[in-house]
């Protein structure tokens, strides 16, 4: 948890997460006094181009406040990084009074905030009655607003203006950071994987913080299998050359086995979330599969009999594959790895694999795999690899789908691919809605059309559970799913049920009622 520093002395950050079992209501951490700015600026700085002052004499409380000059973009003026306070996928309320100059004019503010994660930048506004206001010169007004924030490596808070007011000089005062805790709600639900004992593996992905309190007992209730969402990644277990730093991994496998579950390894070679040294412009091919090898021999090997099956290699192939998918090697999406070593880093990948841990499912793991030019190459790739005695055992359709996927060309794909002889898992499913509108809401109607869609994947997935060793969702809930703005998962950000859940347990069921499947 991040705690401690800038707003520290003014704000306390303690709160309680209460586990409910009906009840949906938020409990707010204790704030303390506002800052005032008494005592100094508490990290707020000037925002592009801008000067900010603490000025005596004009202020809400005590004799002090903050003052914006010489913007010149609406953007512009005033920013303070909240990132050592903040809790990524937490919900955060922010205040302020906010005062335009006496010859500026009625200026609109707007609160916003801005997300840097791995050195990618998104901007949101916060939400709420007065997180947009009209302000009058001369008179203190006051602002709030509320803000689910995704993950961060650095999260700035900043007031903006609109466009007539992208020069007007304006104070703040008395300012507060707050973050809402949600009670949990974990019903007295069957359990998804008990449900589908006879069929599958039910799986989630976790973040470190999952495995432990209320949503690791969610977890125990509804998933036998689990998946790091994002620490056994490249870039998490060898960020630099012969430097393994496997303590998150360790935690996170140890805690489900300790609890029974199936541990699966998310993945080991792939060209994101990939430390730039493995494979860079101009290696050799000879260090790049030197490279290649020893990441794979050694984070396999360290998980030797405890991580069931591991995607050897993630996404070698682009979003789509129109032309000539026989010719496999042709479509191969252009990586790192691809231009050090060639087409064969899919092979080394998975002997190395094999030979680390003769015992572990190797998957080739992939998006899109319903689509039928994709569905090819992958086919034809695996087909020629195991003849010539590759070990690769399953492919992992990860199952990233929207409202627009149809359910039939899923089920093709699994067809196809059972012809092959390898297991299949389901190994990301998430189901976006697109068109919901913003965060708050996901209307009900989009909910059902999501639910349904759940449904025919499930009927799908149960006519061909003789194949499919498992099917794991992206994610808890759609609060800290990475596809957070688009309400992907069964459940609620606070662990509800959603009717996703409700078609996932009885999809005959489901469809019936609502009239998609009918005698
Ligand atoms: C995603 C994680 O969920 C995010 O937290 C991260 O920022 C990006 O990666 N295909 C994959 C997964 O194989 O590893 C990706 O996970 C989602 C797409």
């Amino acid at each position: 948890m991040k705690k401690k520093a800038l707003f520290a002395s003014a704000i306390a950050l303690m709160g309680i997460g209460l586990i409910g079992s009906c009840a949906i209501s938020t409990a707010r951490y204790d704030m303390g006094d506002a800052i005032s700015f008494e005592t100094g600026y508490y990290g707020f700085v000037a925002r592009g181009v801008g000067t900010v002052t603490r000025v005596r004499g004009v202020s809400r409380t005590g004799n002090y406040s903050l003052l914006v000059t010489g913007r010149q973009e609406s953007w512009n003026g005033i920013t303070v990084n909240v990132s050592r306070q903040a809790i990524p996928f937490d919900d955060h309320e922010f205040e302020l009074w906010v005062m335009p100059a006496q010859d500026a004019g009625a200026v609109t503010f707007q609160l916003s905030a801005e997300f840097v994660l791995r050195g990618h930048t998104i901007w949101r506004h916060f939400s709420g009655p007065l997180s947009n206001v009209t302000a009058q010169p001369g008179v203190w007004t006051r602002m709030s607003g509320f803000r689910p924030f995704y993950d961060f490596d650095t999260v700035n808070i900043y007031i903006e203006t609109d466009a007539a007011g992208a020069t007007a000089s304006f104070y703040i005062d008395d300012v507060a950071f707050r973050h809402i805790i949600e009670e949990f709600v974990i019903e007295d639900l069957p359990s998804l994987h008990e449900v589908y004992a006879d069929y599958f593996l039910f799986g989630t992905a976790v973040l470190p913080r999952d495995m432990r309190g209320p949503r690791f007992e969610f977890i125990q209730r509804h998933f036998n299998a689990i998946t790091a969402g994002n620490d056994m990644k490249p870039e998490y277990l060898q960020p630099q050359p012969g430097v393994f730093t496997f303590d998150i991994a360790d935690g996170i496998v140890e805690t489900a086995l300790d609890h029974g579950m199936t541990m699966i390894g998310h993945t080991l070679v792939w060209h994101t979330q990939s430390p730039g040294w493995m494979n860079p412009p101009g290696i050799s091919r000879e260090q790049a599969i030197e490279n290649l090898v020893n990441h794979v021999t050694t984070v396999v090997s360290r998980y030797r009999g405890r991580v069931h099956a591991w995607d050897v290699v993630n996404e070698a192939f682009p979003s789509s594959v129109t032309h000539n998918p026989s010719d496999w090697r042709s479509n191969l999406r252009r990586t790192p790895w691809l231009d050090a070593i060639g087409y064969e880093f899919i092979e080394i990948a998975f002997r190395a694999a094999h030979a680390a841990d003769p015992d572990a499912i190797l998957y080739y793991n992939d998006y899109n795999l319903n689509q039928p030019g994709k569905r090819e190459a992958v086919f034809h790739m695996v087909r020629e690899l195991r003849e010539r005695g590759v070990p690769i055992h399953g492919i992992g359709m990860q199952g990233h789908y929207s409202l627009t996927t149809p359910p039939r060309q899923v089920e093709d794909s699994i067809r196809r691919f059972s012809e092959l002889g390898v297991k299949i898992s389901i190994t990301e499913l998430d189901i976006t809605v697109d068109h919901a509108q913003g965060w708050e809401r996901l209307t009900p109607a989009a909910e059902r059309m999501q639910a349904i869609l759940f449904a025919q994947l499930f009927m799908i997935f149960r006519a061909h559970s003789d194949v499919i060793e498992r099917v794991t969702l992206w994610g808890l809930d759609d609060g800290t799913s990475w596809r957070a703005d688009r309400f992907p998962l069964p459940f609620n950000r606070n662990l509800s049920a959603k009717m996703a859940y409700f078609a996932i347990l009885d999809p005959e069921g489901f469809l019936r009622e609502n009239g998609v499947l009918v005698d």
